[in-house]
């Protein structure tokens, strides 16, 4: 039998859509904060296969979600290539801020290997799951984790990293390739260890003009999808460019992925539109509906099921906050999958 994902993603449209969450082993799970302080730091977790599996299926346990997604994290590729990072309680992550001289010393070759703990946790995942549930593996847009890498910390607008590829693009396109080739890598090890699809995660797709989207996200991320299909790794990829509005457009013409995800901001009638009905779409209920629970959510919910059209799988625009009631979790499965849902 078939996995109602991989069928979404082989191009039909199911009467009920599978769904999972962004982020849905995270912090709004009672049973993930006990686990949580078991482990030293955050990134000491994502290294701890039978910790990491556990926190993976954490979500499926609870609410039978169609997808379980990896538990690690898009920062673990600039450890591969020799970077430090840690994770601050209450700040977020924290790196040593790439220099253009640096770019040279990153450590391609093996990068993917040092963080092969994350495939154990895969191939652990991976014995776990019934024939409904599909395991879903990551890695992070090489846009996103390089700004990460050089403004060494979450930012809004991205300007020092926005500066460093205008004023270095040679340094830029360097460093964009070996994410591309890292990650690649990485998506490879996770393939071969069970994972059933592969998500490329480009968080932070927005506010780039055209021209440096194409070079920065589009052509980093083209490189990264041959580089893994000339593997011969066969998975359904999904692209997720957030925010990246109209640029979504040479995204999914340019890009060879199988599905894309959609952020909040992008309507998914208009998402129809432009690319569509048949590529496989997935999202995009607005994180904000979730935490507000009660009829907001209902009405959220039902529009993105009324808009979707096509083969698609019911997710979030972005992830699961914190404070989100698992009541209201189980109430928009139940929604998806029944008609009613108990909203609080
Ligand atoms: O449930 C899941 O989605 C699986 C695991 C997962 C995590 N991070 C675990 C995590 C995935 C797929 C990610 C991806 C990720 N990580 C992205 C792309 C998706 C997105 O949200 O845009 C990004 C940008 C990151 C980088 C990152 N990791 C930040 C900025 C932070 C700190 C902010 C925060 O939400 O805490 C993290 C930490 C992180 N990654 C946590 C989890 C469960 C919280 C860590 C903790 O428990 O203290």
């Amino acid at each position: 039998m078939i996995k109602p994902i991989l069928k979404v993603l082989s191009g039909e449209q199911l009467e009920t859509p599978p769904v999972w969450f962004m982020r849905q082993a995270g912090r709004h799970l009672p049973e993930y904060k006990k686990l949580r302080t078991q482990a030293k730091d955050f990134i000491d977790f994502c290294f701890q296969p039978e910790m990491a599996a556990e926190a993976t299926l954490q979500p499926i346990r609870r609410y039978k979600m169609d997808a379980a997604i990896l538990f690690a994290d898009i920062l673990l590729i600039p450890i591969g290539l020799g970077r430090k990072v840690t994770f601050v309680p209450g700040t977020g992550p924290v790196l040593d801020p790439l220099k253009v001289t640096d770019v040279e010393k990153l450590e391609l070759e093996g990068a993917a290997d040092r963080i092969s703990n994350v495939f154990e946790t895969v191939k652990r995942v991976s014995q776990e799951l019934d024939d409904q549930t599909t395991l879903i593996g990551f890695c992070g847009g090489p846009w996103t984790v390089a700004t990460y890498m050089i403004e060494g910390k979450g930012s809004s607008g991205k300007e020092v990293a926005k500066r460093f590829a205008m004023q270095n693009p040679k340094e830029m396109e360097m460093l964009l390739n070996k994410l591309a080739d890292a990650s690649a890598d990485y998506l490879i090890g996770q393939a071969k260890a069970g994972a059933e699809v592969l998500k490329i995660f480009e968080s932070w797709a927005e506010g780039l003009s055209p021209a440096m989207f194409e070079t920065c996200v589009t052509k980093p991320t083209v490189r990264m999808i041959e580089r893994v299909r000339s593997a011969g790794i066969k998975q359904p990829i999904i692209g997720f460019p957030r925010g990246a509005g109209l640029n979504m457009l040479s995204f999914a013409q340019q890009v060879d992925v199988t599905g894309l995800a959609i952020g909040t901001d992008t309507s998914l009638t208009m998402a129809r539109d432009m690319l569509g009905d048949q590529l496989p779409l997935q999202g995009n209920l607005d994180p904000l509906a979730l935490r507000i629970g009660g009829s907001v959510l209902k009405r959220a919910v039902q529009k993105v099921l009324d808009d979707a059209r096509g083969p698609h799988i019911f997710n979030l625009g972005h992830g699961v906050a914190p404070d989100v009631k698992i009541k209201n979790v189980e109430a928009v499965l139940a929604h998806i999958r029944t008609g009613k849902g108990d909203y609080v």
